[in-house]
């Protein structure tokens, strides 16, 4: 047999890929369709769906269990909280939805009460990640934060990374340029107070208000302010129609996901708790940041202009205030 015969070759010591495990908590319309968004993406080995319905999140994972011959091999089965041990992430979709014509923070005594109650059953698995989705998501991150006593880094909301794609799909829409070259974002609170960030709107660098003559449309301000009250009332809207948002927001979290499973190094905008951004502090708000395996890495701090400066110290204002609202 040749000396260096494969058989006989000294093989590097393989790397495999560890375990990449995600648990959802809550398999409501949104968990429920994130695993299904999930298992098509080849992103995750396991998914394990957790509710405190039992059923209803064994009879999702048997449904989606049926699709398993057309998807990327993945293990999904359905448990209590002891599966959140060697998750990478957990998904927190759980508590109640909005209704029409009910705001987000309509939702914060009863989420944050059983949030109160959930945190502590997932962190005692100690999962490496907290990836806040129920809303109002700026506040229930920062209640995650506090009662897991987990590090910053490791306890991130979705934010409004779903908003900032409703942003950027609407200026594609009206500019005739693909999203992905429209560079725009949505910050503060993910619901009613949040921010557009109009200054550092651009596409291929050109700001939105250097590129808007060099269209035929020739924009004005109330087309930016419509353009605006669509992203913000979105949701309302789509509520109002099928009761409940489920598929964006689904792929706005397999966005999180996967620069997390991936150590992409994304810029997205989740919600982080501020410590002296543009002098807010103690609360969580969306910030464009690097997301990456450890979670956050890094706050990137934008250029505001002195409006949105004083929007995204208002967006602060009013989540400190629920915050204590839900403190005394
Ligand atoms: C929405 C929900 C996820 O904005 O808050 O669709």
């Amino acid at each position: 047999m040749p000396k260096n015969s494969c058989c006989e070759m000294e093989l590097p010591e393989t790397d495999y890929q560890a375990t990449r495990k995600v648990a959802i908590v809550g398999a409501g319309q949104v968990g429920a369709t994130f695993a299904f968004t999930l298992m098509q993406s080849g992103l995750a080995d396991k998914i394990v769906l957790i509710d405190v319905n039992a059923e209803l999140a064994q009879g999702h994972v048997m449904d989606l269990n049926h699709g398993l011959l057309f998807v990327p091999p993945v293990k999904i089965s359905a448990g209590d909280y002891s599966e959140c041990e060697d998750a990478n992430i957990v998904v927190i979709t759980a508590g109640a939805g909005q209704k029409p014509g009910e705001t987000r923070l309509d939702l914060v005594q009863k989420n944050a009460a059983i949030f109160q109650n959930i945190i502590p059953q997932i962190v005692r698995y100690n999962p490496k990640i907290l990836l806040i989705v129920s809303n109002p998501v700026d506040v229930l991150t920062y209640v995650a934060l506090k009662v897991s006593g987990y590090p910053l880094n490791r306890v991130i909301g979705s934010g409004t990374v779903l908003d900032t794609a409703r942003f950027r799909s609407l200026l594609s829409a009206h500019c005739e340029v693909d999203a992905r070259n429209v560079h725009a974002y949505i910050i503060g609170e993910h619901g009613d107070s949040e921010v557009a960030v109009w200054s550092q709107a651009n596409i291929a660098g050109i700001t939105f208000d250097q590129y808007c003559p060099t269209c035929h449309k020739h924009c004005s301000e109330m087309d930016k302010e419509q353009i605006f009250q669509k992203v913000k009332n979105a949701a309302y809207e789509i509520i109002r129609r099928k009761g409940a948002t489920n598929f964006a927001v689904s792929l706005a979290l397999l966005r999180i996901v996967g620069s997390i499973l991936r150590d992409e190094q994304s810029v997205l905008t989740v919600s982080t708790l501020l410590d002296n951004y543009y002098g807010i502090s103690d609360v969580c708000l969306s910030i464009p940041a690097i997301v990456n395996r450890d979670g956050l890495s890094r706050i990137l701090s934008i250029e505001l202009n002195e409006t949105e400066r004083q929007q995204l110290q208002s967006s602060a204002n009013l989540l400190k205030q629920t915050i204590r609202q839900l403190y005394i």
